[in-house]
């Protein structure tokens, strides 16, 4: 250990640091093509709502001014959308630096933190950062929640359980039952962030977001963000809801001025636009369709999905199949980084990039079996 390293703290050398996606640019720049498509951080293909840009723009001569610590506008909206009060919201510079500021407010050094496993990686980041103690609870086999699992690793240090619903990578979900008889059975003083940032893609029935037990007895903070469906990820804004006891505490380690002018007034013009949520979720409705039936013809295993992403197995090194895809130009997600390295995580697209991506797809296996 360096000198340097003996001044850092200790906890941080336990983190390893968050792998993005590859941006478009830079395998442009690496593998010298041009038209690249990114199929890699779930992001939305058809960009945020025309009257979002038309705000986002109308709002540009006043980026000289601080915006507002308060999110006021954005949390009124929100207030109206939920049918619950502007006391219920703390907005965050992307749904990531609400997990942050959780684990800032609560987590002390002796605490247990459960999570999922594979699931996103911000809750085992932010656990360790707080120096806490990240406990994975495995998905089933077949990549369900089994709730037995997360009760048997409660404990009396437990202070904070992630759950998220519908899962990243793996795009299956817990039905509502499950979770608020889950949710019911623990103990009153322990806190369950549920993160929705795919809430908006679910198509299923026996699916409910957790903001329908946020009056229970229980301590729930549920997150959303704009970076999916909204198509706002380039703006970083997502936020949690929970008690007005909640969110003041969250607010205490909150920086003044967290979310930015232009992000503030996107997320108010898209939060209005709501039938571009709907035309978004029907591309995805239908890219699912043809994907699934693409994976069945070529023989591939995937993990039925309730989001804008799909699981697939490809029985093989898929870090090996990742780089031939970007060389065609085509960027996807390896499952290495989540325990499965013969697995990817691809988002879907429009029909037209989906449909490059199983040319591609066919084209790369055919070369490397
Ligand atoms: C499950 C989950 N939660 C939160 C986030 C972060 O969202 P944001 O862009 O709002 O920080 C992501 C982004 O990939 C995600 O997959």
């Amino acid at each position: 250990m360096s000198k340097l390293d003996e001044l850092a703290r200790a906890t941080i050398f336990s983190i390893k640091p968050y792998v993005p996606g590859k941006p478009i640019e830079e395998v442009e720049r690496e593998y010298g093509i041009s038209g690249a498509i990114k199929l890699a951080s779930n992001e939305n293909p058809l960009g945020p709502s025309p009257s979002v840009l038309e705000a986002v723009r109308a709002a540009v001569p006043r980026i000289y001014n601080y915006p507002d610590g308060n999110c006021y506008y954005l949390k009124r909206e929100l207030a109206n959308f939920y049918n619950l009060a502007e006391n219920n919201f703390i907005i965050g510079n992307g749904a990531d630096e609400v997990i942050k500021i959780i684990g800032e407010a609560f987590l002390e050094t002796e605490d247990e933190v459960l999570y999922p496993w594979p699931s996103f990686s911000e809750y085992i980041f932010v656990t360790k950062l707080m120096g806490a103690k990240p406990i994975p609870v495995e998905l089933t086999a077949d990549f369900k929640y089994d709730f037995k699992k997360f009760n048997e690793k409660v404990s009396s240090n437990t202070k904070l359980i992630f759950i998220c619903n519908p899962n990243n990578p793996t795009g299956t979900f817990a039905n509502k039952a499950d979770l608020q008889e889950f949710i019911d059975s623990l103990p009153a003083d322990i806190l369950v962030v549920v993160d929705e940032a795919y809430d908006e893609y679910v198509t299923d029935p026996s699916y409910s977001s957790a903001v329908e037990l946020l009056n229970s007895k229980k301590k729930v903070i549920v997150l959303r963000t704009f970076s999916k469906i909204y198509g706002l990820a380039g703006l970083r804004v997502g936020y949690g809801i929970a008690s007005p006891e909640i969110i003041s505490l969250l607010n205490r380690v909150r920086e003044p001025f967290n979310v930015n002018l232009l992000a503030q007034e996107a997320a108010v013009a898209a939060l209005k636009d709501q039938e571009h949520v709907r035309q978004s979720k029907d591309l995805v409705i239908e890219g699912k369709k043809y994907l699934y039936k693409e994976f069945e013809r070529l023989g591939l295993d995937y993990v039925p999905s309730e989001t804008n992403f799909i699981f697939l197995d490809l029985k093989m090194d898929s870090i090996k199949v990742f780089k031939a895809l970007l060389k065609e130009g085509v960027i996807v997600r390896t499952g290495d980084i989540f325990g499965y390295p013969t697995y990817i995580r691809v988002t879907v697209g429009t029909a037209e990039q989906n449909k490059r991506f199983i040319f591609s797809l066919e084209k790369v296996l055919e070369s490397i079996e």
